[in-house]
């Protein structure tokens, strides 16, 4: 686990690097000593709910918590909760919280608003990304979504609206789905003359089968949440207004029963499904990293920004 994380940290910092928005960020919580009563107080506002008094460095996602219930809202509705390094940053965050909590027994994953549950990876962001910056935000979003699935906890993906790309990669990191009928699923990654880079193509494959999945990554199409259901992307779809409800009893169920049991029956069905799936994730942010050495790629993220089809050289 030491080791993870100092690869993690390392990738983080490259991320850093990258991305100057995440700077003031790691000032804060390095300076957090320093930090005038005023700025205490407002943090401790901010992050009343997180467990222990845990401080999150970022509001990019949001920590919440109600009895053995814990609630991680991806919230940047403004862009469809598409995913930066800020939100990654914040993933990562919660989700050390998390995995030395004793009292948490089941995590709800969703995004801000009524119109996603994120959009995918922040196009805008990644527009600038060579190869390599690109590689490392591909490993570092797997490492962190991997994380985030491997929790001791049961991970319950809350979907409503758009999950694309990158969100529907964040959704297939938790244990099951539960969407509601005005979900939409997809991994349109292709028609930015991209590849999935979050683990999409190993957690996808593994979900509805590899014939299927190639069938989604290749095409692009959009699906309902009755057609998710009918591959088995996901696990229950409920009306828009009896999602919230739903959720919160399956959380309810799931925690009344023995902590321990479930920690230890989650650990053992996970194992059955991975054997290689390490490589396969290495191999697709590597995959995903040399896009960015493309026209192609370049044409398709500059076309997405500039509200355009995009010109693909086809020959
Ligand atoms: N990245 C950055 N910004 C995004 C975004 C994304 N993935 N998705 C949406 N937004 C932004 C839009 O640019 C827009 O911002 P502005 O108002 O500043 O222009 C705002 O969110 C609202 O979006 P739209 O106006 O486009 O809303 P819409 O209802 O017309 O369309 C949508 C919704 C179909 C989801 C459309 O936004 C869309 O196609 N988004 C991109 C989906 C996508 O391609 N995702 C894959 C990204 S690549 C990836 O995820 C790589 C990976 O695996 C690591």
């Amino acid at each position: 686990m030491c080791g993870y994380w100092r690869v993690a940290n390392a990738l983080n910092n490259g991320v850093q690097r990258l991305n100057p928005r995440l700077e003031p960020v790691c000032f804060l919580s390095l300076g957090g000593l320093l930090l005038s009563p005023l700025v205490k107080r407002f943090l401790s506002l901010c992050f009343a709910n997180t467990p222990r008094g845990e401080k999150s460095m970022s509001n990019a996602v949001t920590l919440s918590l109600e009895g053995s219930v814990a609630t991680l809202v991806v919230n940047r509705p403004e862009a469809l909760n598409a995913i930066n390094g800020a939100v990654i940053e914040a993933l990562a965050s919660h989700v050390r919280t998390l995995e030395r909590s004793r009292e948490v027994q089941v995590v709800v994953l969703t995004g801000a608003g009524d119109k996603a549950f994120v959009a995918g990876a922040d196009i805008k962001e990644m527009l600038s990304f060579d190869p390599e910056q690109a590689a490392h935000f591909g490993q570092l979003g797997a490492r962190v979504f991997s994380a985030l699935g491997n929790l001791p906890q049961v991970v319950i993906a809350r979907v409503h609206g758009f999950a694309l790309g990158g969100g529907l990669e964040l959704a297939l990191s938790a244990d099951f789905i539960v969407a509601s009928s005005k979900a939409k699923f997809g991994l349109p990654e292709v028609t930015l003359g991209l590849i999935p880079g979050f683990g999409g193509t190993q957690r996808l494959a593994e979900r509805i089968g590899a014939a299927r999945a190639l069938e989604w990554v290749t095409s692009a199409e959009r699906y309902d949440a009755q057609e998710a259901f009918a591959v088995g992307l996901v696990n229950r779809v409920v009306a828009p207004e009896e999602l919230d409800a739903t959720v919160a009893a399956l959380a309810k169920k799931i925690s009344s029963n023995g902590p321990g049991a479930v920690r230890a029956v989650k650990a053992v069905v996970a194992n059955s499904q991975r054997v290689n799936a390490g490589v396969g994730f290495e191999l697709e942010a590597a995959r995903f990293g040399l896009r960015f050495g493309t026209p192609e790629a370049k044409e398709g993220l500059a076309a997405f920004v500039e509200k355009r089809p995009p010109a693909f050289l086809r020959q």
